[in-house]
């Protein structure tokens, strides 16, 4: 028995997906706890590619039990889609089950995500549109929808028009948009309700069961440390806590009871939206990167690139407790020259700051320190064990283990399952 968690360790799109059906293929129960359809996991098999933003992986493995769980904000529109899309491609979605006190994306949550960042100007924080911030704003105000209400039509109206007709003056007189028809989304999502009833069972009680029953449990992490609520780039984050700590609250798990906590990061960094970003840079070789490594983000969002942050890994390494780091992406590095990987940031001072700092305001001026490694030429997607990589990767890889503080335990060298060697 044990439960494992993979979670982001820099700012999303690290590649979890891959992580999480490798580790998932040995589990009993497979649950996401925190985000929603923000979030966006692609797992190759073979010539199968399959893409989800809310389903857990585990839904690909037909024996796996699928829980969404309460700390997760969940739009039913996306998620019976999602459903629709992986039976037409042959896979049954029985295996599902979704808490009821999860709470639910709304159409107004949607709408007010788009009006919000477009108020912000400037300031925007470039977040996904799909209603994430406003929905768990309603949970921390305790006027939420939960699955609890959705799926008895009663409680779906009523509180579909007691919480729709405040959102409606929040969107005419506050944002200056159109109001909309609380009516027609009540009948509808009454109706979603009807659909995911059959889903619906205490996540809680479920994972404490499999515990008992001595079960493999691996929680699917979304986003990634950096866009914490509590710990990342504030206010440039997500608005669930994407650390280890939100999976005990999200899943309603207590927090001893997980044993391996498993970081995923790149071997360069990424990040979609706004926010600071201090090794980041364009130029071709980010671009060779952004091209080889697919990073358009399955939103079709283009983001930007820098060098490997060892800064950011290392807080993620201490927010979550990382027992082990999954290292991605290495074999995009090909033929680029000498690789940099930032140690520390630089103050306008001349002193060297270590640790990630608690507000954005004091990396103003700060510049990145860098270590130069040795590139490689040698083509390593083929590569089948740690062991056969060439000796400037392993040189690479073996850095950045003493510069994060943490094991790295897993490389990739390609997209694929069999692309990742294990150590
Ligand atoms: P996966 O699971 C990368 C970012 C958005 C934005 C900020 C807030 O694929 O790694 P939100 O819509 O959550 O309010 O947006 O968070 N963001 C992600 N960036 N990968 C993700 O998920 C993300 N989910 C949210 O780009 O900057
Ligand atoms: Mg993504």
């Amino acid at each position: 028995m044990a439960i494992n968690a993979v979670i982001g360790a820099q700012w999303g799109d690290e590649g979890k997906g891959k992580i999480i059906d490798i580790l998932s293929s040995d589990a009993d129960v497979v649950v996401r706890a925190q985000g929603g359809n923000n979030a966006g996991h692609t797992i190759t098999r073979g010539e199968e590619i399959y893409k989800f933003r809310l389903m857990p992986s585990g839904i690909l493995c037909k024996d796996t039990l699928c829980l969404i769980g309460n700390g997760v904000v969940l739009d039913p529109r996306y998620l019976l889609k999602e459903i629709k899309y992986l039976e037409k491609r042959g896979i049954d979605c029985g295996n599902l089950r979704i808490d009821p006190r999860a709470h639910v994306i709304m159409p107004w949550h949607i709408e007010i995500d788009t009006l919000a960042e477009a108020l912000r100007g400037d300031n925007k924080i470039g977040t996904t549109r799909r209603g994430i911030g406003p929905c768990y704003m309603d949970k921390a105000d305790r006027s939420g929808i939960r699955i609890y209400d959705l799926i008895h039509p009663d409680l779906c109206r009523q509180k579909t028009l007691r919480s729709g007709i405040a959102k409606n003056r929040m969107i005419s007189r506050y944002y200056e948009g159109e109001e909309l028809n609380l009516r027609a989304i009540a009948d509808e999502y009454i109706e979603y309700g009807k659909e995911l009833k059959k889903y619906v069972a205490d996540i809680s009680v479920l994972i404490y069961d499999a515990v008992k029953d001595e079960k493999n449990i691996l929680f699917e992490g979304a986003q990634g440390s950096l866009l914490d609520i509590d710990t990342g780039t504030y206010p440039y984050v997500t608005s669930s806590s994407t650390v280890a700590g939100g999976f005990s609250t999200g899943g309603g798990i207590g927090p001893v009871l997980f044993e391996n906590v498993v970081g995923v990061a790149k071997a360069y960094t990424t990040r979609v939206g706004e926010g600071p970003f201090p090794t980041e840079f364009s130029n071709e070789i980010a671009e060779i990167l952004c091209k080889r490594g697919c990073e358009t983000g399955i939103a079709g969002r283009s983001c930007r690139v820098g060098w490997f942050d060892s800064v950011i890994v290392r807080h993620a390494v201490r927010v979550n407790g990382l027992t082990s780091l999954a290292f991605n992406k290495l074999d995009t590095f090909r033929d680029i020259g000498r690789i940099k990987v930032c140690t520390a940031y630089r103050k306008p001072d001349g002193t060297i700051m270590n640790n990630f700092p608690p507000a954005l305001e004091e990396l103003d001026g700060c510049t990145p320190v860098y270590t130069e490694f040795e590139g490689f030429y040698e083509d390593i997607t083929g590569c089948e064990s740690y062991d056969a990589l060439p000796s400037a990767c392993k040189n690479y890889i073996e850095s950045l283990e003493e510069l994060c503080g943490c094991r790295i335990s897993m490389v990739g060298v390609g997209p694929e399952r069999r692309q990742t060697l294990m150590r």
